[in-house]
Order: C-alpha cells, then sequence, then structure tokens
C-alpha cells in the first residue's frame, strides 16, 4: 500500500513548532547518488513527490543553496490548495517562504525563483557579497544578510526565528548540507531512498563537511509499492 497523504502527515509530524529546528530533504539511489544525469529529480518517485509537499505545507522557511536553484530550476513555491488549507488550519501562513543561501549572489532577478514567486523569497547572503548584484536581487527578494566574509547559517536560522519562521526545511543541496553539519544545525534528515543502482560518479547527498560520526536515532520507516523507503532521522 502506498502511504496516503494522512499517514504522511502523520509520520512526520512536528512535536513542537516553537522549538526552531532544521529538517533536511534528501533523496539517494541505493547505491549513495544524490543525483542521475545531474539532478535529483530523477531518482524520486510519486511518494517522494507527495512527501515533498507534505513536509513543505509544514514549514515556515524553504532553504535551498543558490547552486541547487540554478541547477534544478527552482521555480516559486506555492502550495496545492488542499496544503495551503491545511496551514490556515493549523493557523500558518497559506506559504511557506523561500530563501536562498548565496555568497556569490550568481543569480538574476529575472530567474523563474523570483519571477514565479507568490511571495518575495529571501536571499540569505555575505555583508562582503557584490554590492551591484545585491541592490539588483534587492527590487526582488529580501536580502538578509548573514556573516562577513561568509555566510553564518547559525544567525541566519536566529534571523528567521526572530521574523517568526522557527521550521526549516531544508531541499538542498549536498553543500548547504554540509555546511549546516558542521555549524551543528541538522536537526532531521528525512531521507528516501530509491530503488535504483545509478553508478557513474554523482556525490552523496553531504559535500564539503568534516569527517565525523554525527549520530541519528531512526524515527521512522515507510515504503511504497514502487521499492522506495522513506527514512525519517532525528538528532
Ligand atoms: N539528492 C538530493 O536530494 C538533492 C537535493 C538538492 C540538490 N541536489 C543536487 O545537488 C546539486 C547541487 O549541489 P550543490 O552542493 O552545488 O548545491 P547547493 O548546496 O544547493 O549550493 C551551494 C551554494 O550555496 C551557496 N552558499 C553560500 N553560503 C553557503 C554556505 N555557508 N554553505 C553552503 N553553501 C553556501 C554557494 O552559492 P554561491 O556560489 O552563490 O555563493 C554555494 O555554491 C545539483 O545537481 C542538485 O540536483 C540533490
Amino acid at each position: 500500500m502506498n502511504p496516503t497523504r494522512d499517514q504522511l502527515f502523520a509520520a512526520y509530524a512536528l512535536d513542537d513548532r516553537r522549538t526552531p529546528r532544521v529538517r533536511m530533504n534528501f533523496v539517494s539511489s541505493a547505491d549513495g547518488a544524490a543525483t542521475l544525469h545531474g539532478r535529483s529529480g530523477e531518482l524520486g518517485g510519486r511518494t517522494d513527490r507527495a512527501l515533498m509537499e507534505v513536509l513543505r505545507a509544514q514549514a515556515d522557511v524553504i532553504l535551498v543553496g543558490a547552486g541547487t536553484v540554478r541547477v534544478e530550476g527552482y521555480g516559486g513555491v506555492a502550495p496545492q490548495e488542499e496544503d495551503a488549507a491545511w496551514r490556515r488550519a493549523h493557523g500558518l501562513s497559506p506559504a511557506p517562504r523561500l530563501a536562498v543561501v548565496s555568497g556569490e549572489l550568481n543569480l538574476a532577478p529575472g530567474d523563474a525563483v523570483f519571477a514565479d514567486a507568490p511571495v518575495p523569497p529571501i536571499v540569505v547572503t555575505r555583508a562582503s557579497a557584490p554590492a551591484a548584484r545585491r541592490a539588483e536581487l534587492e527590487s526582488v527578494a529580501e536580502v538578509l544578510v548573514c556573516g562577513d566574509a561568509t555566510v553564518d547559517l547559525v544567525a541566519m536560522t536566529h534571523a528567521f526565528t526572530a521574523q517568526g519562521m522557527p521550521q526549516v526545511l531544508c531541499e538542498g543541496g549536498p553543500h548547504l548540507f554540509g555546511s549546516l553539519l558542521d555549524a551543528g544545525l541538522v536537526d532531521e534528515l528525512c531521507l528516501t531512498v530509491a530503488p535504483h543502482v545509478v553508478g557513474g560518479g554523482a556525490g552523496r547527498i553531504v559535500q564539503g563537511a568534516a569527517e565525523a560520526q554525527h549520530d541519528l536515532a531512526l524515527r521512522g520507516v515507510l515504503r511504497d509499492d514502487d521499492g522506495f523507503v522513506f527514512l525519517r532521522y532525528a538528532r
């Protein structure tokens, strides 16, 4: 049996919305690849897509790195009507905010991530980011400066909480995952394991982090009829 939307909401429920939390949502092949043909989308399946919507519905902020925005061609994040209704029923805004982490600001105001956004996204950057690019993006986004030489991700999460947005869902990519891990900010990992072995040279879901053993507790396991496994881990 495929998990229903209600079962997904129950399996991934947040016990306390006031405690700040960074939840990671990633997909991997059975042999550990984070991408197939350069993107993650081909690894996922129908339940993985349904789960993504359920996790988005529960989030205050959807966080992505600039690399993922560029490669995956991120557009605006607009929930389906039933998810918007779920959010309203739970006292949340109709849609989560999208936040893009970028130090270089190699993003254009005309990109779909800004042009198709129902609400202007947040661009999280550093004080030393190129000033002209920052000025351009200020016309289409809220620019949040965290850190001087690099983006300070701890300061970012504090800023989100101060704005009433403590529940962060990070959808990638691997370098942002690595930086969040190094900063001690990863509270949950929602990992879909796809029933494929893909070989090739694809990287893993974490890149650039220092080697260390970060222990996780297994909070839930689901599977679907297509052979996908859905693992919920918490710190
Ligand atoms: N398997 C999955 O679930 C999954 C999920 C998402 C993405 N992906 C795949 O991952 C690939 C992209 O990976 P990626 O690692 O290059 O992308 P990424 O982690 O989304 O983006 C990395 C970029 O984020 C910006 N950044 C700024 N400050 C940062 C900080 N403190 N820590 C980390 N990043 C910071 C930098 O952008 P600037 O250069 O602008 O400064 C950096 O180049 C794509 O192929 C995508 O399809 C897979």
